[in-house]
């Protein structure tokens, strides 16, 4: 898999009915009314540019391999798309979601990646009562205390994916750990989330390394690792981030002394560009490369073939959150305007998604199995399931 960082290609945009944002404005290209009415208008408000670009456009293609299998439609309406590149710029985003849903009238967002755009995103949703479902970002509020009925999530929360990382890594007989990590809201709550499990277990932080989203100037903190010799590492980073991280802890040889652990989005859809730096890396995540399951099997198959390359668990989210919508349209037969069956259809699906089973709490957040999984091969193997069905606690939350 490449890490280049790309945009939708032409052949998307030929094929796929959807046009191209560049920072800061919207173009669209038209799609021909259809004999089953008004198609159904997704806006995609994504990063396209930037760290998390290879990220936002997994999550656009798995999203549309799941529709094309459904012969274009979700709950047999059409679809078509806006996109937005939300350059994963916080400062923006509140823009950027008013225009999708002011000036474009899509009838739902589809995004994003980076927390902090996400909790603009989720404002914005709530005031305007637009239906939201966030493919990636783990930002705990939104399904926390800014819980609400259109907001749903078909990723995961910050705290959910690491939490069972601390006992893990207590298990393996690691006592003091270091967390390292990018200064924002994913990187706070997920290394804070780790850091209770693993103290609820026995163990000890030794110092929280962080430095500001999204600079990769890690050689410092690099350095101040190997003073402190702890028994193991934990790092979130993401995207190009996580790809540098990964070489220069490699680079400096402590990946022979050190071991260095993770959230999954260490070594998800960076795997290939971090080559033989990344083996032996343990990470905690909802999916793995080698589920045995048949919906991964079928997934995997199709988006190679769509794309030409390996899925990973951006694309599976971005796939869920098709099956998602399918599911509550499916229930309203396309009727977008039946709100509160649609909401209720969604809130009480099954999907069997490629990560395995996958439901939703009363706070719209997946309740799905977490894994522990090893880099080795130049894949994310399975190694055990860290947690069964794990669910968010949704602190905060007031929605039933
Ligand atoms: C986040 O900001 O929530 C996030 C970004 C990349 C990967 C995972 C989480």
């Amino acid at each position: 898999m490449s890490h280049s960082i790309s945009s939708p290609s032409r052949r998307s945009v030929l094929l796929g009915s959807a046009g191209l944002i560049t920072a800061g404005s919207i173009f669209r290209f038209p799609t021909p009314a259809i004999a089953q009415g008004a198609p159904l208008k997704v806006g995609f408000m994504l990063p396209y540019s930037g760290t998390f670009a290879k990220l936002g456009k997994f999550i656009d293609d798995g999203f549309r391999l799941y529709v094309e299998q459904q012969g274009g439609t979700l709950g047999g309406r059409r679809v078509e798309y806006v996109q937005v590149d939300d350059e994963s710029k916080p400062e923006s985003a509140t823009d950027n979601m008013n225009r999708l849903v002011g000036r474009d009238k899509v009838d739902l967002v589809v995004g994003t990646v980076h927390s902090g755009v996400a909790m603009a995103m989720v404002k914005v949703a709530r005031d305007t009562n637009t239906m939201l479902v966030i493919p990636n970002a783990g930002v705990n509020e939104a399904t926390g205390p800014m819980c609400a009925p259109n907001i749903f999530r078909t990723s995961f929360s910050n705290w959910q994916v690491c939490e069972p990382m601390g006992k893990v890594m207590f298990d393996a007989g690691h006592r003091k750990v270091v967390t390292i990590t990018w200064r924002y809201a994913a990187g706070q709550q997920m290394v804070g989330a780790f850091g209770e499990g693993f103290k609820k277990a026995g163990g000890e932080i030794v110092e929280d390394l962080a430095l500001p989203f999204p600079e990769v100037e890690f050689q410092a903190l690099v350095t101040r690792i190997a003073t402190l010799k702890p028994d193991a590492v934990f790092a979130f980073f993401a995207g190009g981030g996580a790809v540098k991280f990964v070489k220069d802890y490699a680079a400096a040889g402590l990946n022979k002394s050190i071991p260095l652990y993770g959230a999954g989005f260490l070594t998800d859809g960076t795997i290939e560009a971090q080559g033989a730096s990344a083996n032996g890396i343990k990470t905690t995540l909802h999916y793995a490369d080698n589920l045995d399951n048949p919906a991964n099997q079928k997934f995997l198959s199709a988006f190679k073939a769509k794309t030409g390359s390996d899925g990973d668990i951006y694309a599976v989210q971005g796939y869920d959150a098709g099956a998602l919508l399918n599911a509550g349209l499916t229930a309203v037969k396309g009727d977008w305007s039946a709100r509160t069956e649609l909401v209720k259809a969604m809130r009480t699906a099954k999907i069997e998604s490629p990560r395995g089973p996958m439901s939703f709490n009363a706070a719209g957040n997946p309740v799905q199995n977490v894994y522990l999984r090893e880099v080795r091969n130049g894949r994310n193997e399975l190694v055990s399931i860290a947690g069964q069905a794990v669910n968010d606690p949704a602190r905060g939350c007031k929605v039933s």
